[in-house]
This record gives C-alpha cells, sequence and structure tokens, in this order.
C-alpha cells in the first residue's frame, strides 16, 4: 500500500514537471487549452481559438495556410522573427533594399504595379521607356536583379549621341542632358520628338523655317533678343515711328508674338501720360490715332474726336468752370485723368 501510493505520488510529480517543461517557453502564459485538446500534444484545429492578430505579425493573405512550426520552428512563439526578409530569400540579392513590403504584399509574389513603382523611384517610366522590355534597361544576369543602373539620359543613350548627324549633336556642343531639346515621355527623337519650347515657336513664329532663324547652319548661335532679327522692322515702323518715340528695343514689353505686331500694349501708357488701360478711357479706343492723328508725332493729341459731337453740351456743362474752352489742351489741363472731377 505504502509503495503503490509512493508510485502514484511519483506519477504525479512526473506530470507536473512534464507540464512545467511544455515547449513554448518559460514566459509562456497562455492555457493549453486553447490549441490542445486531451487527444495529444498536435495542434487541434476544432478549439483553436488564439486570435494571432493581436501579434506582431497578422496573418494575411498565403500567411493563413502556413503552418505554425515553419514560422515557429522552436514552438517558442515569441521567437519568430517578424521582416519579411527574414523570412524570405531576396532573390533581388540587396538590389532593391530589405523592405520587401514596398513591393510585395502575402497575397503573392507577382507584382502588377510596376509602373507605379517607377513613377516612385527616380527614373518613371514614360513614352518610349515605358513600353520598352524591362530587359532593355535592367542587363543582370538574373531576371529579378534590379541593379541600380545610371538615370541621366546619356548613361543609356550615348551611342544615339555619337551617332547623330542631323544635326551633328556632339560638333554643335549639344548639351548631354537631351531632355533640354527631346521630352522624356517621346516615342521618337525627331519632329514631335524634339522640344522648343524653351524658345516658343507659335503664332508669327510657327511659319518661318528653322534657316530663317537659324541661319549659320550652327543650331548653337541663335540670339534670343527680339532685335537681334527685328532691328528691320523696328527702323522701319511708321505708326507709331518707334525710333522717335523712344520705345525700347526689347519689343516684347508690348508685344506677344501674335501676326501683324498687333495687338501691343503699351502699359507705361498710363502712368507717364494719360490713362487709356484703366480709368474712364479703358475699352472707348481701338486705336492710337483716334488720340494721336499723326502718325508721325504722337506729341499731338486730340480728346474731341470723341467729345466733339456733344459740343453744345459740353460748353453748357462747363459754364460755370472760368477758364475752360474747347481745346483739347485745356480739356487735358482740367482733366489730366480722364475723369470729371479730377481736380
Ligand atoms: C496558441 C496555441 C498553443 C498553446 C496555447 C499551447 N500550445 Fe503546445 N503546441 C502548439 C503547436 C502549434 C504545437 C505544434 C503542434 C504540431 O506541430 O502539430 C504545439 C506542441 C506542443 C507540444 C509537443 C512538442 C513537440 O515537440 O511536438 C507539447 C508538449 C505542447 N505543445 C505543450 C503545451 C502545453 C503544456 C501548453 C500549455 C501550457 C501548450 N502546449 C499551449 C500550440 C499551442
Ligand atoms: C507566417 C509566419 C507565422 C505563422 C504561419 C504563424 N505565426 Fe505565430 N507568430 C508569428 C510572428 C512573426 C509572431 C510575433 C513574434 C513576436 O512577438 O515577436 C507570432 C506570434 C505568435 C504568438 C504570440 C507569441 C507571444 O509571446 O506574443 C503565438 C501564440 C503564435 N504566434 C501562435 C501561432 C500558431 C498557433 C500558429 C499556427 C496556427 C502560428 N502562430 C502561425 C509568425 C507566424
Ligand atoms: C516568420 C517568418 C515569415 C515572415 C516574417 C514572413 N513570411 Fe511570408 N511566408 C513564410 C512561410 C513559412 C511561408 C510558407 C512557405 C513558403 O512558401 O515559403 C510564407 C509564404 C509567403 C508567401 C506565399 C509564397 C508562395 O510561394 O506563394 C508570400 C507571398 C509571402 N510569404 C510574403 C511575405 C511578405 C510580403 C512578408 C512581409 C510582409 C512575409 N511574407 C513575412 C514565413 C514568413
Ligand atoms: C522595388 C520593388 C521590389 C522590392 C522592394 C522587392 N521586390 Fe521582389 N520582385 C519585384 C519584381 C518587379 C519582381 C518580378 C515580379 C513579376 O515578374 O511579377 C519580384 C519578384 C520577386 C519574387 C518572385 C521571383 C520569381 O522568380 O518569380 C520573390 C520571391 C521576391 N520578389 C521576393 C522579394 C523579397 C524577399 C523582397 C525583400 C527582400 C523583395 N522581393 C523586394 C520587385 C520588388
Ligand atoms: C527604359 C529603361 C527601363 C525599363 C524599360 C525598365 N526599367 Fe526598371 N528601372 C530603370 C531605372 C533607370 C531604375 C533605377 C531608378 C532609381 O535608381 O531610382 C529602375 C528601377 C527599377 C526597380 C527598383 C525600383 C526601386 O524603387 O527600388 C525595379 C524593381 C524595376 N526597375 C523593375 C522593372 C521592371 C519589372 C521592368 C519591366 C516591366 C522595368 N523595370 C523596366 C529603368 C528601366
Ligand atoms: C536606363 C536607360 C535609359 C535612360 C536613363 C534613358 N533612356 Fe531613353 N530609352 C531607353 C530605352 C531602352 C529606349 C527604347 C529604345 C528602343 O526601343 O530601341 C529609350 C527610348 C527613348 C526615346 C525614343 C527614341 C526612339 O527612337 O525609340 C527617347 C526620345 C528617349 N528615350 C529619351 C530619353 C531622355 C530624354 C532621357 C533622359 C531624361 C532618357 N531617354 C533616359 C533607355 C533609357
Ligand atoms: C540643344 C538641343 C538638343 C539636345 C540637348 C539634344 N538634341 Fe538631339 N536633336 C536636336 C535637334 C534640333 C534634332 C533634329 C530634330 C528634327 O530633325 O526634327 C535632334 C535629333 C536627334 C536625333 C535624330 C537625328 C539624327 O541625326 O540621328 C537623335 C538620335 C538625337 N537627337 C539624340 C539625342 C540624344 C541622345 C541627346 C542627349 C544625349 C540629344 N539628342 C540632345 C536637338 C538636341
Ligand atoms: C523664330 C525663330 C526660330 C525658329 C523658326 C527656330 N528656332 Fe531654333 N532657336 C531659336 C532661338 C532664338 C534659339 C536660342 C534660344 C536661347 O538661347 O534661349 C534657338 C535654339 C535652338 C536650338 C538649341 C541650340 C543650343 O545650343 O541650345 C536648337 C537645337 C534649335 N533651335 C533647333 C531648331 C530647329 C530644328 C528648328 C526648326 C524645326 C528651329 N530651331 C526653329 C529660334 C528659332
Ligand atoms: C513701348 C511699347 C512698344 C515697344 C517696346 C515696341 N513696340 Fe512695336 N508697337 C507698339 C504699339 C503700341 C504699336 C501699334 C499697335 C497697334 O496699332 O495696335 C506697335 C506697332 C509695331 C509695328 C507695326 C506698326 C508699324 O509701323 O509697322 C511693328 C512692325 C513693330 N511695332 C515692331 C516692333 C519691334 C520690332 C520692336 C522691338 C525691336 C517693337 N515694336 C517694340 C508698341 C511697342
Ligand atoms: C532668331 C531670330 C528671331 C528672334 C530672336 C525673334 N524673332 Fe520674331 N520672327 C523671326 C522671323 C524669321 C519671323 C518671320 C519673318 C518676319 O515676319 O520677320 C518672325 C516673326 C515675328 C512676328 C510676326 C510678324 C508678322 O509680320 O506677322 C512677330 C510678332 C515676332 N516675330 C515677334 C518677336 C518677338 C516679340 C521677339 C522677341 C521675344 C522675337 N520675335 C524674336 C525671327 C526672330
Ligand atoms: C484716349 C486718348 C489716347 C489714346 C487712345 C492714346 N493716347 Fe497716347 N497720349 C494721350 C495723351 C492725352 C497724352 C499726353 C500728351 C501730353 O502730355 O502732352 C499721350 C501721350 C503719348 C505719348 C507721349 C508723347 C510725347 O511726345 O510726349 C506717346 C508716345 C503715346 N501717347 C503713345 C500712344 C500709343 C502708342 C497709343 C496706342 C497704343 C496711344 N498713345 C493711345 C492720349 C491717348
Ligand atoms: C476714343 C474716344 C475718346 C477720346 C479720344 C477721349 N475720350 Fe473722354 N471719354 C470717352 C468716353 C466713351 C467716355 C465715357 C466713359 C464712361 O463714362 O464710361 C469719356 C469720358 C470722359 C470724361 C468723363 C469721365 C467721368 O468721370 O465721367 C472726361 C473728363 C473725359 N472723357 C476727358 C477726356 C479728355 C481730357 C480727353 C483727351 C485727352 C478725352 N476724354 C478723349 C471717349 C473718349
Ligand atoms: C477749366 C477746367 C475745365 C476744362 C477746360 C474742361 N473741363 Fe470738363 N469738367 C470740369 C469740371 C470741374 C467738371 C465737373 C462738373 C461736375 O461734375 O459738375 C467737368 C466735367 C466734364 C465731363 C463730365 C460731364 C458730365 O456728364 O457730368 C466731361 C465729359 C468733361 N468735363 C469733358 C471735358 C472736355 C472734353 C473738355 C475739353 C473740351 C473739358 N472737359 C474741359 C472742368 C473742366
Amino acid at each position: 500500500m505504502r509503495v503503490l501510493s509512493l508510485i502514484l505520488i511519483c506519477c504525479f510529480f512526473l506530470f507536473l514537471r512534464h507540464q512545467a517543461s511544455h515547449p513554448h517557453g518559460d514566459d509562456f502564459r497562455l492555457g493549453c487549452g486553447i490549441c490542445h485538446s486531451p487527444e495529444g500534444w498536435h495542434l487541434d484545429k476544432t478549439i483553436y481559438s488564439f486570435d494571432h492578430n493581436t501579434t506582431k505579425l497578422p496573418l494575411t493573405g498565403q500567411h493563413t495556410q502556413t503552418d505554425c512550426r515553419l514560422c515557429h520552428p522552436t514552438l517558442v512563439f515569441s521567437e519568430a522573427k517578424t521582416d519579411c526578409i527574414e523570412c524570405h530569400t531576396d532573390m533581388h540579392q540587396g538590389t532593391v533594399g530589405s523592405d520587401c513590403s514596398r513591393c510585395h504584399s502575402t497575397a503573392s509574389w507577382l507584382v502588377t504595379n510596376i509602373t507605379e513603382i517607377h513613377q516612385l523611384s527616380r527614373f518613371p517610366l514614360l513614352g518610349a521607356h515605358r513600353t520598352a522590355d524591362c530587359t532593355v534597361c535592367h542587363l543582370s544576369e538574373s531576371l529579378v536583379r534590379f541593379d541600380v543602373i545610371g538615370v541621366n539620359c546619356i548613361d543609356c543613350h550615348r551611342q544615339d549621341y555619337n551617332a547623330t548627324t542631323q544635326p551633328n549633336h556632339a560638333g554643335a556642343g549639344f548639351s548631354e542632358d537631351c531632355s533640354a531639346c527631346h521630352p522624356v515621355n517621346a516615342f521618337q527623337w525627331t519632329g514631335a520628338g524634339f522640344d522648343h519650347s524653351f524658345f516658343k515657336l507659335t503664332e508669327g513664329h510657327s511659319t518661318p523655317e528653322c534657316a530663317d532663324c537659324h541661319v549659320t547652319g550652327n543650331y548653337s548661335d541663335a540670339n534670343p533678343d527680339c532685335y537681334s532679327c527685328h532691328q528691320d522692322d523696328y527702323l522701319a515702323t511708321t505708326n507709331p515711328v518707334h525710333s522717335t518715340m523712344g520705345f525700347p528695343t526689347t519689343c516684347n514689353i508690348c508685344h506677344t508674338l501674335a501676326p501683324g505686331w498687333a495687338p501691343a500694349s503699351f502699359t507705361e501708357h498710363d502712368s507717364q501720360s494719360f490713362p487709356i488701360y484703366s480709368g474712364k478711357h479703358k475699352g472707348t479706343w481701338t486705336s492710337c490715332n483716334e488720340c494721336h492723328p499723326s502718325p508721325s508725332d504722337y506729341a499731338q493729341f486730340t480728346c474731341l474726336s470723341c467729345h466733339e459731337h456733344n459740343k453744345t453740351s459740353m460748353d453748357d456743362k462747363h459754364r460755370e468752370e472760368s477758364g475752360y474752352s474747347y481745346t483739347s489742351t485745356a480739356c487735358l489741363d482740367c482733366h489730366p485723368t480722364g475723369v470729371a472731377d479730377d481736380r
């Protein structure tokens, strides 16, 4: 009887020891019954009720189907690695960094948004670059090594540059930053693939041939100053005669590229002489000559071309005004900015 009870006590202590030395680590606090049934020490899926989303790695995508032991080989759950790269081989051999989740999810290793990924890199895929095969640019021996290649045009287009003849780029000293003249989203180098927007070829400049402006055959020596090409036009002006008026030779202060040089705006007129782009006379005239009857002498002016028809009422209105006379200089003296109660 004593032997039997001794054996029973030993068994009980063995049982306790077994309990204490479970494989899940010393700090493990969860009840065994969440995962195990009396059937054995395998994971009993019918009673399993642990919420893995409370851990540092919520199980999503393919991970929900993955065997516990593959991630918890020691069965000490808290020892599991948490970064993708700690469990998965970096196929890219360090060429894209260690943050796999930048491009991948647990759903699959397939990447469907490579254009967006490039968009965030230093080299967005545009134009011919978007339709080109990956391997044209990513020359690595492995299809999943994305070594940093040059992002400057010349890094990939030196041969194209050196081969140019029309025009000979190296000869003309053109920049190796192709994007100065060729849009990065173009599909060709010529025609629409050439960008002259640094000097707009619109309106009056849309008709001339390249050679009308690039008269030397060398594309690098055209001077962008209006006067360098339009001196003759300036000197030939008759209405107004620009030279006698001392108009600046920077045509674009007053002119756009509009054909026929009109309309032109001479906004300084308002502060220097008489408000015509603002105030009461804004929009009342169409030609300078309505006030300046002599194209060759803009010092002359008239107010009566418009105010003449109501001379009688004009005189009536001014009956009380001493010094009033029906002459333009008198009008301007009393109405220097063209409003009724100017003074
Ligand atoms: C969150 C779930 C969970 C809890 C809670 C849990 N276990 Fe486990 N246990 C497992 C999993 C999973 C395995 C591995 C089963 C498998 O591979 O089939 C395992 C395996 C075991 C094994 C077998 C070890 C081996 O090498 O095969 C023992 C013994 C064990 N658990 C004891 C316990 C004890 C004792 C407790 C309570 C203190 C406990 N477990 C609590 C999930 C759990
Ligand atoms: C894809 C990998 C992966 C799978 C599959 C996985 N786990 Fe985990 N598990 C982890 C990671 C990572 C942690 C967080 C470890 C930490 O806290 O540092 C974790 C944490 C845990 C914890 C909490 C540990 C603690 O001390 O906080 C338990 C319990 C656990 N897992 C049980 C399981 C069980 C049971 C299964 C199978 C049903 C399972 N895990 C499947 C990766 C996984
Ligand atoms: C604790 C280890 C562990 C961590 C951390 C982990 N995984 Fe996993 N993952 C696994 C295991 C184990 C499998 C299943 C075995 C396998 O297919 O490699 C798996 C499977 C996958 C699969 C399916 C594989 C296939 O062949 O279809 C994808 C995709 C995946 N993981 C992506 C990720 C991503 C992305 C991360 C980071 C956000 C990540 N994993 C973090 C262990 C981990
Ligand atoms: C900058 C984006 C990017 C990052 C970061 C990245 N990958 Fe990839 N990964 C890709 C692309 C692109 C592919 C090719 C996918 C395709 O063809 O659909 C790929 C493919 C894969 C494949 C499948 C290879 C095959 O042969 O099918 C695996 C596995 C993979 N990556 C693992 C990883 C791991 C692990 C990490 C983290 C260390 C990681 N990737 C980081 C972009 C990335
Ligand atoms: C016209 C050239 C070109 C083509 C075509 C191209 N790439 Fe790239 N790619 C680049 C350049 C240049 C970089 C480097 C960007 C950087 O360093 O920021 C790059 C970077 C990458 C990166 C790393 C991005 C990152 O954020 O780390 C991945 C992944 C990649 N390319 C995958 C692809 C895949 C897949 C394709 C085919 C669908 C492709 N590329 C087509 C030029 C190209
Ligand atoms: C990483 C290499 C790479 C870089 C950097 C690069 N390109 Fe490209 N580019 C290509 C490839 C590859 C093609 C497609 C060539 C083909 O289809 O034969 C291409 C095509 C083009 C085309 C269309 C030409 C044609 O006839 O197909 C233009 C225009 C172009 N690139 C301009 C640029 C400009 C501008 C830059 C700089 C902002 C630049 N590229 C930077 C690789 C690059
Ligand atoms: C200063 C402006 C400028 C720069 C910078 C420039 N190009 Fe051009 N490129 C031109 C002009 C102008 C044409 C002729 C366009 C036309 O005929 O429509 C041209 C045409 C071309 C042509 C087709 C003509 C031929 O002879 O083959 C290629 C190829 C070309 N460029 C490549 C490049 C490359 C590569 C770069 C950068 C490394 C570059 N270009 C930089 C102005 C420039
Ligand atoms: C209305 C005049 C005009 C026309 C037409 C014109 N250009 Fe220009 N072009 C200029 C001026 C001005 C510059 C210099 C711009 C600057 O330096 O800011 C210039 C610059 C250039 C350059 C840049 C040279 C360098 O070294 O940076 C190229 C290349 C060029 N033109 C090519 C052409 C081609 C090709 C055509 C015909 C399709 C053309 N141009 C038509 C006026 C013109
Ligand atoms: C201070 C303003 C101003 C400047 C600067 C200026 N213009 Fe004008 N220009 C005008 C005005 C105003 C007109 C008349 C427009 C109208 O009739 O609508 C005009 C008209 C012209 C006309 C057509 C009238 C005629 O007599 O032939 C030509 C040509 C012309 N300008 C050339 C030039 C050129 C070339 C330059 C630069 C070298 C230049 N202009 C600078 C204000 C200016
Ligand atoms: C490199 C030479 C060049 C430069 C610089 C230049 N032009 Fe021209 N421009 C021309 C040529 C060539 C024509 C077409 C022939 C003509 O009408 O004189 C033209 C035409 C015009 C026309 C149309 C004339 C009409 O009769 O319809 C206007 C307006 C004009 N240019 C304004 C300007 C202005 C403003 C500037 C300065 C921003 C400028 N241009 C700079 C060469 C040049
Ligand atoms: C509504 C009338 C009006 C219109 C329209 C008008 N001007 Fe005048 N302008 C004047 C007056 C008034 C003066 C001042 C004369 C004075 O102070 O002796 C003046 C002065 C000037 C002067 C200074 C003349 C000098 O020698 O002192 C110039 C140049 C001139 N205008 C150019 C123009 C041009 C160019 C236009 C067309 C874009 C124009 N004006 C349209 C009323 C007008
Ligand atoms: C091109 C025609 C035209 C010429 C030239 C003209 N005016 Fe006028 N003026 C008008 C018109 C139209 C109004 C009425 C505007 C309104 O009330 O909105 C007006 C209004 C006025 C008014 C009254 C403004 C008010 O406060 O109600 C005065 C004062 C005036 N002009 C003075 C002058 C003087 C001075 C000159 C000569 C330097 C002149 N005008 C030349 C068309 C002209
Ligand atoms: C001696 C100064 C003087 C002279 C010269 C003068 N005005 Fe006036 N004018 C005035 C005063 C002051 C008023 C304001 C009357 C009022 O608001 O009761 C006025 C009012 C006006 C009005 C507004 C009339 C209305 O309908 O209310 C116009 C338009 C006008 N003048 C145009 C002219 C013209 C055109 C001339 C030249 C023929 C001229 N003025 C000469 C002082 C003068």
